[in-house]
């Protein structure tokens, strides 16, 4: 268990901070005692002292001088201060790990200013309901052990995979950006589902089951989405009929494009971050 006998903790106490405190005690992972967390805003944290029973600090030098793996889980303008604060309470024992959206490698090494393991992850908000993908990369210092650490940390809240930081933008653009193009594809299934006369309540409700099946049958099966597909679709029947008409308005290069256009930002805004 590459958490046994070591601390967790994580600056800031708002969604992501939230859900990880969250994960990482639901899980089992780690004893709620050996979970940090610390705030500018006190109300946040007496809120998960009380559900969770982790500790809770009002300090984060405090915080970083108690944990061994520190996951910096502030808004990205708020990095750079709190890195300056924080970094003289950094050695090579211990782990960071920031998941402020495109903050690359470079500049959060430059920013804590000691030569400690740093690991950049990609979470979705799926992590707020232990569904999340997350993707992390290893910083010049890390290793196989920060990347144990890290594995531990984001499996509490979802999946996580390892690839090159120069990955992390086509990351953004599909698992980082995807579930807000969910959000409209179940949209829009419902409207279909109500154009054909399904109570809305009903129709979204089968929508959002529906991706969630499909889904799990992906990752769960292990098989191709065309070979899932091509088993539910009989010739000369519904799915085929459903399906033709998606292809022929475009939906697979629409989703393809999206994909491009959110890592292509995500480029541009990381670009900023790095001058
Ligand atoms: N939410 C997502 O799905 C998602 C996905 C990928 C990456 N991320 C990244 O995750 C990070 C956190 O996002 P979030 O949505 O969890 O943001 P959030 O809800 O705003 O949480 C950030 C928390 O940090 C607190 N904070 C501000 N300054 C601080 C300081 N100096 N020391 C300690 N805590 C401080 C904030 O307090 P105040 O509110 O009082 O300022 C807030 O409670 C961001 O960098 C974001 O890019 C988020």
């Amino acid at each position: 268990m590459p958490l046994t006998g070591l601390t967790v903790g994580l600056i800031g106490a708002g969604a992501m901070g939230g859900a990880l405190a969250t994960g990482l005690v639901k899980s089992g992972c780690i004893a709620p005692g050996a979970v940090l967390i610390s705030d500018v805003d006190t109300s946040r944290l007496e809120r998960l002292e009380t559900s969770l029973g982790i500790r809770t600090f009002g300090h984060n030098t405090q915080l970083v001088s108690e944990a061994d793996v520190v996951v910096l889980a502030v808004k990205p303008d708020m990095v750079a201060p709190v890195l300056a604060e924080v970094g003289p309470f950094f050695h090579a024992g211990k782990t960071l790990i920031s998941i402020a959206a495109g903050m690359p490698l470079r500049v959060l090494e430059e920013r804590i200013g000691v030569s400690v393991p740093v690991v950049r992850v990609m979470p979705n908000t799926p992590c707020l309901v232990g569904a999340g993908a997350s993707v992390y990369s290893l910083g010049t210092h890390a290793g196989p052990r920060d990347a144990a650490r890290t594995q531990a940390v984001f499996s509490s809240v979802g999946l996580v995979l390892e690839a090159g930081e120069s990955l992390l933008d086509a990351v953004t653009g599909l698992s980082g950006s995807g579930p807000a193009y969910v959000y409209m594809v179940i949209e829009a299934l419902a409207d279909g589902g109500v154009r054909m006369g399904l109570p809305r309540e009903t129709a979204v409700t089968l929508a959002a089951q529906t991706v969630l099946g499909g889904a799990k049958m992906v990752l769960e099966s292990g098989e191709h989405p065309a070979t899932l597909r091509d088993r539910v679709t009989t010739p000369g029947g519904t799915t085929a009929a459903g399906l033709f008409t998606l292809e022929d308005r475009g939906l697979r290069a629409a989703l393809c494009e999206a994909v491009k256009a959110a890592a292509v930002r995500a480029r541009e805004l990381s670009s900023r971050c790095e001058a």
